[in-house]
């Protein structure tokens, strides 16, 4: 099996096993990415075949899409006064269950969702495991338009190498769900996550970065056993 399969079935195998953990009644925060993906299918399923109550409250255009197409019932934070359970995928893991998220640019409000959950569960493969945050993934940083060239300049200022993200299969730089455009942040190193994620959402025109410290409640990733069997790790 390839590289790219393999990571397919254990980003599908821990997908199941976050589903599991949703009781019938749940408001359920819906992350974004492939990894989530196959869990909002599965709950799908779950509602039409096991009938139950389930209310998703979706962090972006995709994971609202694949919603509605599996027969869940979508509403917004205006419409609930909580959030039982989120699940949602990362970029880098580190030891202490610090994230970076938001390769799709739905860090936002992924974060705004994810933090209201009284359970946030994160759904990975082994290969988003890292020692320190920063060792494969820039920080992305969602920013006004307007306030583009400034934060740019504040970004450079603080050692590190922004750049632009620009889109794929659309000319220019990419546009969020909000509107907004993305800062792809590369530091030398990120000693202190918590730090960073304040410092970052201080600079004016920043709306939201991508690091998650201290906000996950549990980790399940997908990897295999010592005879190479596929298997879920908890981190709690
Ligand atoms: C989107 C995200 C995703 O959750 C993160 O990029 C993980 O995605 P995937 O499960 O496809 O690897 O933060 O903004």
């Amino acid at each position: 099996m390839g590289r790219i399969d393999r990571e397919k079935g254990l980003k599908e195998m821990v997908a199941l096993e976050a589903v599991k953990m949703i009781r019938d009644g749940a408001i359920v925060g819906l992350g974004t990415g492939s990894t989530v993906a196959p869990a909002i299918v599965e709950l799908g399923r779950k509602v039409r075949q096991e009938g139950l109550d389930i209310i998703g409250i979706p962090t972006s255009y995709q994971s609202a899409m694949i919603a509605r197409e599996n027969g869940i019932i979508t509403r917004t934070l205006d419409d609930v006064s909580k959030i039982d359970i989120s699940i949602d995928g990362a970029d880098e893991v580190d030891p202490d269950k610090n994230l970076i998220k938001g390769r799709g640019a739905a860090h936002t409000r992924e974060k705004i969702v994810d933090c209201w959950a009284e359970l946030f569960v994160v759904v990975i493969d082994e290969s988003k495991l890292v020692g320190h945050l920063g060792e494969k993934f820039p920080v992305p940083v969602e920013v006004l338009p307007f306030a583009l060239q400034p934060v740019m300049k504040k970004l450079q200022g603080l050692g590190s190498n922004p750049v632009l993200r620009m889109g794929v299969k659309k000319d220019g730089p990419i546009i969020t769900d909000q509107g907004n455009m993305v800062i792809d942040v590369r530091f030398p190193e990120i000693k202190d996550p918590k730090a960073l994620e304040v410092q970052l959402n201080n600079i004016p025109g920043v709306v939201e970065n991508g690091l998650f410290a201290g906000l996950a409640h549990l980790v399940l990733v997908g990897t295999a056993d010592e005879g190479g069997k596929p298997t879920v790790r908890r981190i709690d």
